[in-house]
């Protein structure tokens, strides 16, 4: 057994960048004041949050003044959603998105629909696609917001979100593009304005950041009402003293995680060849979920064997100091098949089967080659067990 762990559960969050962890550290120790206070304390903590969101600004082409920091990307999503469409329903009530995207899209959707809005989920084809032209015929006059993700977590769909935006605002300008881009921020690149975004979530934690905090771009111009009621921070958009150590974290974490993207996509693509080849051959009837080439990023790999239960296999991998998911990890505490793989059209033994393996940057070839070998065997013992 290998001593450390190998963690490849890195789409539900990744560990910290031992500079990142570091510097947040000296932040929550020495440099604890409010960014509203008026004393020095207070200064040189509206200082590190004026010069991490002017970082995460340039990463993402915009303006600093763009930038509102939040508690992590289920807020982002909550804030872009419900403070859009609850602050501009007078142009129309009717909202778009995807069957696939993240819970915390598809929950504040549904308690739209609650409060009136129309949404319309389209459905992707068999790798996750979804066809810009026709999200764009079920835009109408009173289509205010369309959301979809840029990066789908679970069997790593990466969307063309410049064809899908300017399809979109094509057939109505005036529709507001809401991009999740948790899953690809600092890994693919990101260009609201060149993309044709107005809006963009990303989350600390999914890049080598802290949990508990994350950022939405909001261009300017955009309408949102404010979900919290309270004090004047983020212009008024979002109350809460802010979280200057995490947020200075995620800064430094994009920045770092960012650098030398080529090699590291490179480095993720040799790790899921190298684990695809070894599944594969050694168990021809596994299924990929989702895109296996292009369309899909590098370091997500969905996979379903038939006949055996992820969760089973999920544990028999941990056995051997292997850490991986089944489908996606916000549901993997429910009993209920994953939504994503289900709107692709899994069947339901592969529904059952699924575990997705995610890598990154900090993952390294030992550790690849030891989960490449071990997880073959792994499922072998199971099914030796099943039959
Ligand atoms: C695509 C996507 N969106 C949103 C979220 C939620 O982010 P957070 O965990 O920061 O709330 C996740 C996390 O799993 C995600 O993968």
């Amino acid at each position: 057994m290998m001593a450390r762990e190998v963690y490849l559960d890195n789409s539900s969050t990744t560990p910290m960048h031992p500079e990142v962890l570091k510097e947040m550290q000296t932040l929550l120790e020495r440099k604890y004041g409010n960014p509203s206070s008026l004393h020095r304390l207070g200064n040189d903590a509206e200082r590190t949050l004026s010069s991490s969101r002017q970082l995460l600004a340039e990463q993402l082409g915009v303006k600093s003044g763009e930038i509102y920091f939040t508690s992590g990307g289920t807020e982002s999503n909550n804030m872009a959603l419900a403070g859009i469409a609850r602050r501009n329903y007078r142009r129309g009530k009717h909202l778009l998105t995807s069957k696939i995207e993240h819970p915390s899209v598809l929950e504040p959707l549904k308690k739209l629909e609650v409060e009136g809005f129309q949404v319309t989920y389209l459905e992707p084809d068999r790798n996750g696609l979804l066809d810009p032209f026709q999200l764009a015929e079920t835009v109408t006059p009173k289509t205010i917001l369309v959301s979809v993700m840029h990066v789908n977590n679970e069997i790593g769909t990466i969307q063309p979100i410049a064809e899908i935006a300017a399809a979109i605002k094509r057939k109505n300008p005036q529709t507001i593009v809401h991009v999740d881009a948790v899953q690809s921020f600092t890994r693919l690149p990101l260009s609201p304005r060149e993309q044709g975004i107005d809006v963009l979530s990303i989350s600390a934690h999914k890049f080598h950041g802290p949990k508990g905090t994350g950022a939405l771009y909001i261009r300017g111009g955009i309408l949102v009402e404010p979900l919290l009621a309270g004090g004047e921070q983020e212009k008024g958009l979002r109350a809460g003293t802010e979280n200057t150590p995490g947020i200075a974290a995620m800064a430094l974490a994009a920045r770092l995680n960012s650098e030398n993207r080529k090699e590291k996509t490179a480095q993720s693509k040799i790790f899921k060849e190298k684990m695809l080849s070894s599944i594969e051959t050694a168990h021809p009837w596994a299924q990929i979920n989702g895109p296996r080439k292009a369309e899909g990023v590098p370091n997500i790999l969905n996979i379903s064997f038939p006949g055996l239960k992820g969760e089973i296999i999920l544990h028999a991998l941990e056995e051997h100091n292997i850490f991986v998911s089944t489908g996606s990890a916000c549901h993997s505490r429910k009993n209920k098949p994953s939504h994503v793989l289900e709107a692709i059209g899994a069947e339901k033994a592969a529904l059952d089967g699924a575990i997705r393996i995610s890598f990154s940057s900090m993952n390294t070839p030992e550790e690849i080659e030891y989960a490449a070998s071990k997880i073959p065997q792994v499922i072998s013992e199971l099914k030796a067990f099943m039959s």
